[in-house]
């Protein structure tokens, strides 16, 4: 195992009718600005629980923060932070709120220039106002980690940054938040789940045994959980362990000593860019490419993972890792996602546009660093 250092200070309320808890965890005194998306909150009612814990505080609202968040609706927040001297960000929605409020927190206290550089050239972040989360789709793990996925409509660009300075303070997990959501986002979000999974699992043998199996554990619950929530979204237990699995997927925990991939992830992120296709779906039409382009580098992984989570015992290694891709595809299917590029629309031209960008960025994707554009275009052209 590698050596690693890992804190979370994320503080997590989890449970049925926790979302009233908000009211002892934002400071006291303190200017709040409550984040959220298209409206979800208003209809569920998870808007009214919030307000009405937070009767006594002051507070104003920042709404209309889309999926794949923009960034120039975030720096629109960010002058409202600036003027108003906010002081505690409340984000209350998906991952993409939560993602534009951690973006919104970095900016509004960067002091090196343009905040797009937070993004695009790794500008430190030397502070951030503080932030707190109700969070109300299980997927991202955004909740309980320092990462956040930002989009420019202007250049058509989607780019991460991660600082711990954007952790949330607390995060309230209230699993009925599953109980409204539409099927194709609980498909998303066990799709993104697993393939977070997949990003810190499927790399090389570290001699890791315990975080390998925190890794299938976590996979394995995504597997038999996430049908049951697709099948009853009032199944409460089911919603309360994928919403668990999907923030235990990404908050740093399997991810400590091991090597990680996250080509899958940089390559999904120019097919939401380019054609603005759900998040976990660009995941599920790429793993499987990246899965069969790599898989003499992926070899041991991939076989332990067929056989660990599929029991894939017969064949050839070849053609074990054949099924195990098979398997994979087949459960992200079941789920209601398509698997390939055409399903999506995305033509040829698509992946030389998509290849070319990669091309010019000149660093190289993978857990060995050795997938490069021509690579990409492989593992693309393989779902074509
Ligand atoms: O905008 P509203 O009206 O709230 O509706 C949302 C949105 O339309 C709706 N929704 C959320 N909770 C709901 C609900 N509808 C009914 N009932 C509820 N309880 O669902 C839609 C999708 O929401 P969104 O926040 O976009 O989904 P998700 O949580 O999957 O977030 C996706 C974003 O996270 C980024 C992705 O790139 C994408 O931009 N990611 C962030 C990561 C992180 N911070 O660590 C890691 C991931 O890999 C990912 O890249
Ligand atoms: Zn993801």
């Amino acid at each position: 195992m590698y050596n690693f250092e890992y804190k979370n200070p994320v503080k997590i309320i989890f449970g049925k009718e926790t979302i009233s808890k908000v009211a002892a965890e934002v400071p006291k005194n303190a200017k709040i600005l409550l984040t959220y998306g298209g409206g979800s909150i208003m209809k569920n009612g998870v808007y009214e629980q919030v307000m009405n814990a937070l009767k006594e505080v002051e507070l104003s609202e920042f709404g209309g923060i889309e999926a794949n968040p923009h960034y120039e609706t975030c720096m629109k927040a960010v002058k409202i932070v600036k003027n108003e001297k906010v002081d505690f960000l409340l984000s209350v929605g998906g991952g993409s709120v939560l993602d534009a409020t951690k973006f919104i927190a970095a900016a509004a206290l960067y002091e090196n220039g343009d905040p797009w550089d937070i993004l695009v050239k790794r500008g430190k972040v030397e502070d951030a106002i503080p932030i707190g989360a109700v969070l109300t789709l299980p997927a991202t793990g955004s909740e309980m980690n320092g990462n956040s996925v930002i989009t420019r409509v202007s250049t058509l660009e989607k780019m991460a940054f991660s600082s711990p300075k954007v952790m949330p303070q607390f995060s309230i997990l209230d699993p009925q938040c599953v109980f409204t959501l539409p099927d194709k986002q609980v498909a998303n979000g066990i799709v993104d789940a697993f393939v977070h999974v997949m990003e810190q699992y499927l790399t090389f043998d570290v001699n890791s045994p315990l975080q390998d199996r925190f890794a299938e554990s976590i996979l394995t619950t995504l597997i038999e959980e996430g049908p049951k929530v697709l099948a009853d979204r009032k199944d409460y237990d089911a919603a309360a362990n994928f919403m668990w699995a999907a923030t235990m997927a990404l908050n740093g925990l399997i991810g400590a000593g091991v090597a990680q991939d996250w080509a899958t992830h940089s390559i999904g992120h120019e097919l939401t860019a380019f054609h603005g296709i759900d998040h976990a779906r660009t995941l599920a039409i790429v793993l499987p490419g990246v899965m069969n382009i790599k898989r003499e580098s992926k070899k041991e992984k991939i076989l332990q993972y067929g056989k660990r989570i599929w029991g894939i015992t017969e064949g050839t290694d070849n053609e074990k890792i054949d099924a195990a891709i098979a398997k994979t595809v087949e459960f992200f299917e079941s789920t209601g996602l398509p698997t390939t590029l055409p399903a999506y629309n995305v033509p040829e031209e698509s992946v030389t546009k998509i290849v070319a960008r990669f091309e010019k960025r000149f660093y190289k994707l993978g857990e060995k660093a050795d997938i490069d554009h021509r690579e990409i275009e492989q593992i693309l052209r393989d779902r074509l």
